[in-house]
């Protein structure tokens, strides 16, 4: 399995038109130049993901991202200025070199400045921005280590990047402006209250699931293989019984059974940070056949955490 921290070698595949697997700080990514339709193409069919489901595009800095779009509004330069990089991206009109196929013929284009050192260096390196979904297979919980994504997808990718474990461990929070109101499409790693405190209130539109063209919002999302439920635990398990049943809780353990706690200090960051990487521990556990998971408090990165466990917890139709 090629894997390393070698920034040289991950140009290089990059610069061939192949598949990458790069570590940001909220989840890993599956890379690809967006401004070539045929290495972009190559992203959904790795990930088996819908042409309707857009890409973000990754670039170096908020001067480097503003090339791609044909407007640079106020609030843009905002949020870019307070978050950038980090766990943020701004939906923005599309510029004419951004290909079709990366915004799925929609007229705003997704657009983040990450975090994380190495893919910083390497977009600095790169003559071009890179089209990156989150490493998964579609419709599974996203990748927050190099194993998870090797797991998966390691015999699509050229190389994977190892920039350890992603410290936000959620994927970023969408904005965009529509009809003159700031709107969060996507909960994310950047919490409200930061956002708030920055452009003031916002609307949040992230609960249809009627509307797939609009960001992360496919109703049954980051869902493991096997049954997940959300609720109370004690009463799940009351229902449900012990034997085969392991519990994904926030602060408090719950002894007699597998159970993973997200944060016993009762931190939403440590518990964002840790949320995939035990989804996927339960999920790969072979004693275990269902997941009762309780929701966190609904403040901070809480929200966004909710609406990860809700998503996963909605059946799916196919599969
Ligand atoms: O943190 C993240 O955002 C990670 C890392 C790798 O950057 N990426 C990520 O990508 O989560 P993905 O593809 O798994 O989720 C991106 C969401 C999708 O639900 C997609 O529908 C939405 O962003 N999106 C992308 N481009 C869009 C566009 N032009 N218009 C509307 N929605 C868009
Ligand atoms: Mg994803």
């Amino acid at each position: 399995m090629p894997i390393g921290k070698d920034i040289a070698r991950a140009q290089e595949a990059l610069e061939a038109g192949l598949l990458v697997a790069i570590p940001t700080e909220t989840v890993y990514g599956l890379a690809a130049n967006a401004l070539d339709p045929m290495a972009v193409a190559s992203i959904f069919r790795a990930k088996n993901r819908p042409e309707f489901d857009p890409l973000i595009v990754h670039a170096s800095s908020a001067g480097a991202a503003r090339a791609f779009v044909t407007e640079w509004p106020d609030w843009a330069e905002a949020l870019a200025n307070a978050f950038w990089p980090g766990p943020l991206t701004l939906l923005l009109p599309r510029g004419p070199m951004i290909p079709d196929l990366v915004t799925s013929g929609l007229p705003r284009v997704a657009l983040r400045v990450p975090r994380h050192p190495l893919t910083l260096e390497l977009l600095q390196r790169l003559d071009f921005p890179l089209a990156a979904p989150s490493a998964n297979p579609f419709g599974y919980v996203s990748p927050t280590l190099p194993e998870h994504v090797a797991a998966q997808l390691g015999e699509q990718v050229a190389y994977i990047l190892d920039g350890a474990g992603a410290e936000v461990g959620i994927e970023s929070t969408i904005m965009g402006m529509e009809e003159g109101v700031l709107t969060v499409y996507r909960l994310g790693g950047l919490s409200l209250e930061a956002i708030r405190e920055v452009v003031g209130d916002v609307a949040l539109r992230s609960h249809s699931s009627s509307h797939p063209a609009a960001p992360g919002m496919l109703h049954s999302h980051y869902a493991p293989l096997k049954p997940f439920y959300v609720g109370d635990i004690p009463e799940m398990l009351a229902r449900h019984g012990q034997a085969g049943s392991a519990t994904l809780s926030f602060s408090k353990a719950y002894e007699g059974q597998r159970n993973e706690v997200l944060s016993p200090e009762g931190d939403d960051r440590i518990a964002a940070a840790q949320l995939f990487a035990r989804m996927r521990a339960l999920d790969a556990d072979p004693s275990v056949e269902r997941i009762l998971a309780e929701l966190v408090p609904e403040d901070g990165l809480g929200r966004a955490i909710n609406d990860r466990l809700r998503r996963a917890a909605v059946k799916r139709t196919h599969t």
